[in-house]
């Protein structure tokens, strides 16, 4: 067995958080696996709704989490071990088999329409209800906690999936990568980063801004917002379309992340509090044009045949996203709690 010589090696650091509970057959044979276990780990079942299922997507995060920051108590070489590779190719496959089968918004002009035209149109089409919409008008306070919270898996790692990208890209696009980059981790400024700003917020609003603190109360159509980028950005083959993510991300921020700090300043969070949102405003209109117009086309200038794939990744994200809104706002609009049940008593 690849880990049985190193059965005594367990580092981990300090910042790595605590294996989150099991939620069916994959996450618990995963987490059978992480604790020592041996044998095969199983591919997903006929049930295991690979768009946003709770336990699907669950070991996928797991999967790249140790790609990221671990687990506690969990040896960092498990990292590499060959089985859980390959357990987490057949996650892949099926969210990536799904995301292309749903195909929505496709453009008239096919894979030959010029990305940055399909970046404008869907950046500027809505893509379904508006969260912060909702969020900025109506969200109470224990709202906006579980906003954050599921906002918490990507926020406290942001622009860290996106960064896989930069070592297979070089030219233009490369300069607009490190440029918008440079800004998502704070220009360099110790506390400065997105990421860092977003944990300030989170305790501002009383909640714990450690990393992966409430992976419990998150949902599968949460956890694949993230998985997104990770499953974009750890495979070189689709670089297009991590591409195509950020730009969209990009070009989607400004309107958003302006209603988010009317909603922290409508319940009352600090200044600190809108800071992370308020820096978004700031830098994300000149993000949105570097993304599109260097990023996007600087790559497509030089590979033009994987147009198409930059228009998919952000097709992807506008999928990923809408099932995400959708989620909060259906719960919200019953007056339910959007987080996973039990796991989070007492959290917000
Ligand atoms: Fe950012
Ligand atoms: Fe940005």
């Amino acid at each position: 067995m690849f880990l049985g010589a190193w059965s005594g090696y367990a580092h981990s650091m300090s910042a790595s958080p605590r294996l989150p509970e099991p939620r069916g057959p994959l996450s618990s044979a995963l987490f059978a696996r992480l604790g020592g276990g041996s044998g095969a780990l199983p591919a997903p079942g006929p049930d295991a709704e690979p768009l946003s299922g709770d336990d699907l997507h669950l070991a996928l995060h797991c999967s790249y989490e140790l790609a990221y920051r671990g687990f506690a108590g969990v040896d960092d070489r498990y990292e590499w071990d060959l089985e859980l590779l390959r357990f987490r190719q057949g996650l892949e496959d099926a969210f990536e088999r799904a995301l292309r089968a749903e195909g929505p918004n496709r453009p008239a002009g096919g894979e030959r329409l010029d990305p940055r035209v399909e970046l404008t149109r869907l950046a500027t089409e809505p893509a379904g209800p508006s969260l912060s919409t909702w969020v900025a008008e109506r969200a109470d306070r224990v709202q906006l906690q579980e906003l954050l919270i599921h906002r918490s898996a990507y926020q406290r790692k942001e622009a860290d999936p996106h960064s896989w990208g930069l070592p297979r890209l070089d030219g233009p696009a490369k300069s607009a990568f490190v440029e918008i980059q440079t800004d998502e981790y704070g220009d360099g400024r110790p506390g400065q980063a997105h990421a860092d700003l977003f944990g300030v917020t989170m305790a501002d609003f009383g909640l714990d801004p450690a990393y992966g603190a409430y992976t419990d109360g998150l949902p599968g159509s949460t956890l694949a917002t993230g998985n997104l980028i990770s499953l974009f950005g750890l495979h070189r083959r689709l670089l297009p379309c991590l591409i195509g993510h950020l730009a969209l991300f990009e070009m989607t921020s400004v309107g958003p992340m302006g209603r988010y700090v009317q909603a922290i300043r409508r319940l009352g969070g600090s200044s600190d509090a809108q800071r992370f949102y308020a820096v978004h405003v700031e830098a994300d209109v000149r993000h949105a044009e570097i993304a599109r117009d260097r990023l996007v086309g600087g790559y497509v200038d030089e590979h033009p045949e994987h147009a198409g794939e930059v228009g998919f990744g952000a097709r992807a994200l506008r999928a990923v996203e809408g099932r995400f809104a959708g989620h909060l706002l259906r719960a919200w609009e019953a007056g339910r709690s959007s987080l996973r049940p039990a796991a989070l008593a007492g959290a917000v």
